[in-house]
């Protein structure tokens, strides 16, 4: 046995298992290790065939994405498949748990594959900006069919046991290893066939790829591995196999070397990197959480309720009064039962996730929850009272969270007599959909309850982000001074219409002034009203829309015009000759605003507000702000987040037009001193 796999021979079969942690990927010394057992048990009279399964939850994960960057040696995986269906005996995956990219090419060079019942197989490699490199668009059309293999390919996602055997992917479930391992046995003694996939070809039309592919190819948004993935399937139906997969070889290396996959990759590992706080082990023990409270019915309590029921967490949800309640319930049936009309929750599971859910109208019915999350309005008053009741009310050790998006955490923590306990859990809109979370550390929270609420956000199917206390935390405070700069260009020349255009074309999800009117405009007009103008304020068009009662779609006009409920908004004369107006009235003589100029002013504000957040410690790392973005705010995949993006492009340059706009447009482009220091135009702090 070696770190990388067991080997050894139960009757006529020879064993390979997996055993390289984490997650058994295939890097350069287990493809070797794989590939010397294979050659020793391939010259052994005595194997009839040979298995190759894995170790824990893991078949494998795949090829080791570490090495993409680093180069990788050979063996390569193709030649790993070569070797084993070149082979004189059969070869068997037995794949035991997940077996995602590489790992499930690896099983599609074997001559069968059985399953656990807890395989998981996916081709993943679409959401890393490439494509399978080492046979999956050739092979696995051949094997269930062209416009499957195409959606699994595309979509990325795992499927089940069950699912694998129905598309013909895989032969049985065996219930356990020993049962697996006694029907391959018996297959080998009756003579396993050999899988020869020269000789296979794609069932059916190659028509009905384009059909499969077009919503994928849609939202794209500029990466082009969902285009060659097409292609590489296409190309199944009619070229020889052998020329196929050199054409995927190829591909798969200059994707593999485009800007979209390496940001990509920067984002996977900027995933996991967030997970890790500098100051709290890993090992931390963590309270414990089988129960939650939730405090609001309302659009935000709704969904946290749900996400809580989702992750099998049962939760009682309070309101302040029975109609409120009532209301909220049947809100959160509403979304269950659409879920389960369109197919995405079985009807049982609707159900029993609606049977978790408990509402209340008193607040002692949370005594026994082991984390409470308050969702009620956005008011200190209110938030402090509620928190002051929750001391009085829950057992010790309870976690004490809010979803404020603008309070002060330390101030809500102070209302009880116990701050270590409380900490910000700040949820996005739609709860039960948003995959960002960011924690909100307070200056008392206790470590362990900050490492109970990273890993609470894992279990909820979150992404959840480490952040400190201030105006906007990291997310909103980034973004809202990015939505600022829309403005200030809006009244400088520019169109709400140019400026979206410019950023979805770029890759974002949707652009500000739509944002906006998607958020509803009194939000932000309240804010600002509670707050206070400040200098510059350049809010003015957006104050006259809200008063107007231009609140966004909810009222058919906001920034644009939205005829009978459309969601996609039109451009408005009125709103124009409104911009003119407010323009004239601040005595600014509008120009022609060039689209880099919209570009760079939005992204820079981005960068330069996440160097300030950086410096004042309000995040750990530039990598965890490209996290929020991209899982919080619509900011492509493909581009690595704002930081990275700044990164990729040159910090001196990015540094030079901050400074440029600084002088041409004021104080608030004060540029970063850490941006400064990282573009090397200042010195080390
Ligand atoms: N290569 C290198 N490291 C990997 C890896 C891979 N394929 N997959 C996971 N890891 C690392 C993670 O970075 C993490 O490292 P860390 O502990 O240092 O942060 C560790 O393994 C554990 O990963 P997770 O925290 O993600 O563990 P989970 O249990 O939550 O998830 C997983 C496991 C579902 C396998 C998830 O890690 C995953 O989706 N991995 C990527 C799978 C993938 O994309 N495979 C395709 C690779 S490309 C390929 O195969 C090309 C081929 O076509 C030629
Ligand atoms: P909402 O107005 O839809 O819901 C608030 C609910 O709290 C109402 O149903 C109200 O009856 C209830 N409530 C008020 N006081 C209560 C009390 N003492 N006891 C029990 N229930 C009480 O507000 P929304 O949008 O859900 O926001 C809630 C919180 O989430 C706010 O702090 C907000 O800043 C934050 N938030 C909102 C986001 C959004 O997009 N709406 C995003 C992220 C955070």
């Amino acid at each position: 046995m070696t770190d990388l796999i067991e080997r050894f021979t139960r009757g006529p079969l020879g064993i390979i298992r997996m055993t390289r942690q984490p997650v058994n990927a295939l890097g350069h010394a287990l493809r070797c290790a794989i590939s010397e057992a294979h050659r020793d048990f391939d010259a052994d009279p005595a194997i009839a065939a040979i298995v190759l399964t894995g170790s824990g939850r893991f078949f494998s994960a795949g090829a080791d994405i570490t090495e993409f960057d680093s180069g990788r040696k050979p063996p390569y995986l193709t030649d790993l498949i070569d070797q084993l269906e070149q082979g004189g005996t059969p070869v068997v995956a037995l794949i035991n748990g997940i077996a995602f990219g590489g790992g499930l090419e690896l099983s599609l060079g074997c001559d069968d594959i059985y399953l656990l019942p807890k395989a998981k197989l996916a081709l993943p490699e679409i959401k890393l900006g490439i494509i399978p490199g080492a046979g999956g668009t050739q092979k696995l059309p051949r094997v269930i069919g062209g416009p499957e293999a195409l959606a699994f390919i595309l979509k990325g996602d795992p499927i089940n046991a069950d699912k694998a055997c129905a598309l013909g992917l895989a032969r049985a479930i065996a219930p356990d290893e020993d049962a697996a391992l006694d029907l391959i046995a018996r297959a080998a003694e009756d003579g396993l066939p050999r899988r020869d996939m020269h000789t296979l070809t794609v069932p059916g039309a190659v028509s009905d790829l384009d059909e499969v592919a077009a919503p994928f190819l849609r939202r794209a948004r500029g990466a082009p591995a969902p285009a060659k993935a097409l292609e590489g399937v296409r190309m199944a139906y009619t070229t020889p196999l052998d020329e196929g997969l050199a054409w995927e070889r190829e591909t798969f290396t200059a994707l593999n070397a485009s800007p979209e996959s390496r940001a990509m990759r920067h984002v996977f590992f900027a995933e996991r990197q967030a997970a890790k706080i500098a100051d709290i082990p890993a090992d931390t023990t963590k309270r414990p959480v089988e129960t939650a409270g939730v405090i609001g019915a309302g659009t935000m309590g709704a969904g946290i309720a749900m996400c809580f029921a989702d992750a099998g967490i049962p939760v009682t949800i309070v309101e302040q009064d029975r109609e409120r309640l009532d209301a909220g319930l049947a809100n959160i049936r509403r979304s269950y039962e659409a879920m389960r009309d369109k197919g995405r929750l079985a009807p049982e599971t609707a159900e029993a996730r609606l049977a978790s859910i408990t509402g209340s109208v008193a607040m002692r019915d949370l005594g026994a929850a082991d984390v409470v999350v308050e969702a009620v309005f956005e008011a200190m008053d209110v938030k402090r009272e509620v928190f002051a009741q929750l001391d009085a009310i829950c057992k010790p050790g309870a976690i004490l969270a809010t979803n404020t998006s603008t309070l002060d955490v330390n101030e809500i923590a102070a209302a009880t007599g116990r701050p270590e306990d409380v900490i910000g859990l700040h949820f996005f809109s739609p709860a039960h959909i948003m995959k960002l979370l960011e924690v909100v550390r307070a200056e008392k929270t206790a470590k362990d309850v900050v490492a109970t609420a990273m890993d609470l956000g894992r279990r909820l199917g979150k992404i959840a982000v480490l952040v400190g206390v201030c105006n906007g935390f990291a997310g909103n405070r980034m973004f809202i001074n990015f939505n600022r700069e829309a403005q200030i260009l809006i009244e400088e020349g520019a169109l709400p219409w140019q400026i979206d255009k410019v950023l979805t074309d770029w890759g974002l999800a949707m652009g500000p002034l739509s944002v906006m009117d998607l958020a509803g405009l009194d939000v932000g007009y309240r804010i600002r009203k509670a707050r206070g103008a400040q200098t510059p304020y350049p809010f003015t068009t957006a104050d006259r829309l809200a008063e107007a009662g231009r609140l966004g779609q909810k009222t058919g006009a906001g920034w644009y015009r939205y005829p009978e409920g459309a969601r996609r908004g039109e451009p408005d004369p009125e709103v124009e000759a409104l911009i003119e107006q407010v323009s004239r009235e601040k005595g600014i003589t509008r120009r022609p605003v060039s689209d880099d100029e919209i570009l760079h002013r939005c992204l820079w504000q981005l960068v330069n507000t996440g160097y300030q957040i950086l410096e004042e410690g309000i995040a750990q790392r530039a990598s965890d702000l490209d996290v929020i973005f991209v899982n919080g705010y619509g900011f492509p995949r493909s581009r690595g987040g704002p930081m990275f993006h700044a990164q990729e492009v040159g910090l001196d340059r990015v540094a030079a037009d901050v400074s440029r706009y600084h002088d041409a447009h004021g104080a608030h482009w004060a540029p970063s001193a850490m941006l400064l220091r990282e573009a090397g135009k200042a010195p080390p702090a």
